[in-house]
C-alpha cells in the first residue's frame, strides 16, 4: 500500500511529474504514473503535471506528429481522471522557467555525474558521437521541470529513479554553492506493482514507446479488441501459476503478467498469485485480457471523445501553463538573484 507523503522540512508538499509525447501513451505509462497521478490528485495533495515536449524533441519528432502526440497525451491524462481544475496540466515549451533554469543547471551539473546516467548510455549506445547534446543535458532539464516548482515528491516509474537522484544532487550543490536552503531534496515516489511494467514479447525489457514491436506494447489508443489479442499473444510458460511470489523469481514473463494483473485490478502481486494458484495461461490470460479491456477501453473511448475538440484541449494546456508559469517564475527570478544576475526590467 501507499505510504503516506512526507513533507520535507520546510518545504509544503507538491508534487510534479512528466510524460513525454515522444509517442502515444502505453499501459506502462498509465500503471507506472498516470493511475498514480491521478491517485495523488484524489488525495487531494497540490500536483502539477506536465507533457513534456522539450524533453520529446532530444531525439527526433516530426513537427505535425509532435502537436498531434501532445495533444493526445492531453487527452489521455483527462480520460483517465486528472481534473485540470484540481491539478495543473500543460506542456512544458509553453512555461520558460523550465528552459531557463535548465540552464543555470547546465552549469551547476558536473559531467561526471551526467556521463554515469544510464539512460543515456542506453538510448546512445554505440552512436554516443551523433546524438543530440539535448539529450545528454535532459536529465539537468528534468531536475528544472521539479525545481522550478520546488517539488517535494515526484511520482514516476523504476526507470527514471536514477534521474531524481541527479536532481536531488543538484538542488544540494545549488543549496551548498550559494550557502542557501533555497531548493528542497525531492522525493521519489516509486510504489505499487506496475513501477515497471515489462514489454510482452520479452519479460527482461521494460514496456516502452519506442519498441520497434507493437506487440511488445499495449497503447492507450488500441481498441478492445487489440489488447485482448495483445495479451493472449504475449510470451509466457509452460507452467501453471505458483502459490507463492518466490515461483516466479526466475519467470520474467509470468512475472510481469502477474505484476499487471495486480497493478489493474489494486491487488499485490501476492495476493494476485494466491487467488489464481495452478491457473494455466489459458485462463489467466483471458482473465487479465477482460481486466485489462475493462479498465482501458473507457480511457481510450472517452480520449477519442476530447480529441474531436482539439481547440478546448489547447485552451486546457494554455490555462494550464498560466497558473504553472505564476508558481514558476517568481522561482526563478529568485535563483538569478541568488546567483548574480541584475533584473532591472
Ligand atoms: P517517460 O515519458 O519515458 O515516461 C513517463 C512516465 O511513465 C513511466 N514509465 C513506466 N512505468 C512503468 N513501466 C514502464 N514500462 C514504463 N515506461 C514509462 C516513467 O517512469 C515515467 O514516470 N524523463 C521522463 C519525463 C520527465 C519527468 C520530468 C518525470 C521529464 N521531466 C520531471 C518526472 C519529473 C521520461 O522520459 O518519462
Amino acid at each position: 500500500m501507499a505510504e503516506p507523503v512526507q513533507t520535507p522540512h520546510a518545504f509544503p508538499t507538491r508534487i510534479f511529474s512528466g510524460i513525454q509525447p515522444s509517442g502515444g501513451l502505453t499501459l506502462g505509462n498509465y500503471l507506472g504514473a498516470l493511475k498514480r497521478f491521478v491517485e495523488k490528485q484524489d488525495e487531494g495533495i497540490e500536483t502539477v503535471y506536465c507533457l513534456v515536449d522539450m524533453h520529446a524533441i532530444t531525439v527526433w519528432q516530426d513537427p505535425v506528429r509532435l502537436r498531434q502526440q501532445t495533444r493526445e497525451a492531453a487527452a489521455g491524462f483527462i480520460a483517465a481522471g486528472i481534473d485540470p481544475a484540481r491539478s495543473i496540466l500543460f506542456n512544458q515549451s509553453q512555461v520558460h522557467a523550465h528552459a531557463e533554469l535548465a540552464w543555470i543547471f547546465n552549469c551547476v551539473a558536473r559531467m561526471g555525474w551526467m556521463s554515469r546516467m544510464t539512460q543515456f548510455k542506453d538510448k546512445a549506445g554505440k552512436n554516443s558521437e551523433n546524438v543530440s547534446l539535448g539529450l545528454f543535458a535532459y536529465p539537468a532539464l528534468m531536475a528544472a521541470d521539479i525545481l522550478a516548482y520546488k517539488a517535494t515528491h515526484v511520482p514516476v516509474g523504476e526507470d527514471q529513479k536514477q534521474h531524481l537522484e541527479l536532481c536531488r544532487d543538484i538542488a544540494a550543490k545549488f543549496n551548498n554553492d550559494f550557502g542557501v536552503n533555497f531548493f528542497p531534496i525531492t522525493e521519489p515516489v516509486i510504489e505499487g506493482a506496475g513501477t515497471r511494467v515489462m514489454s510482452l514479447r520479452d519479460g527482461t525489457k521494460k514496456m516502452s514507446k519506442s519498441d520497434p514491436s507493437d506487440q511488445s506494447r499495449i497503447n492507450l489508443t488500441d481498441d478492445a479488441d487489440m489488447i485482448a489479442k495483445k495479451i493472449k499473444k504475449a510470451k509466457t510458460d509452460a507452467e501453471p501459476l505458483p502459490s507463492e511470489l518466490d515461483g516466479l523469481a526466475d519467470r520474467p514473463e509470468a512475472r510481469n503478467l502477474v505484476n499487471i494483473y495486480a497493478a489493474l485490478a489494486g491487488m499485490t502481486p501476492a495476493e494476485v498469485v494466491r487467488e489464481h494458484a495452478g491457473s494455466q495461461f489459458g485462463s489467466f490470460k483471458p482473465a487479465l485480457a477482460d481486466l485489462a479491456v475493462s479498465v482501458m477501453s473507457p480511457i481510450t473511448t472517452e480520449m477519442n471523445r476530447l480529441m474531436q475538440d482539439v481547440t478546448e484541449i489547447d485552451r486546457i494546456l494554455g490555462a494550464g501553463a498560466e497558473r504553472a508559469d505564476a508558481i514558476a517564475r517568481p522561482i526563478v527570478n529568485d535563483v538569478y538573484d541568488i546567483v548574480g544576475m541584475i533584473r532591472s526590467r
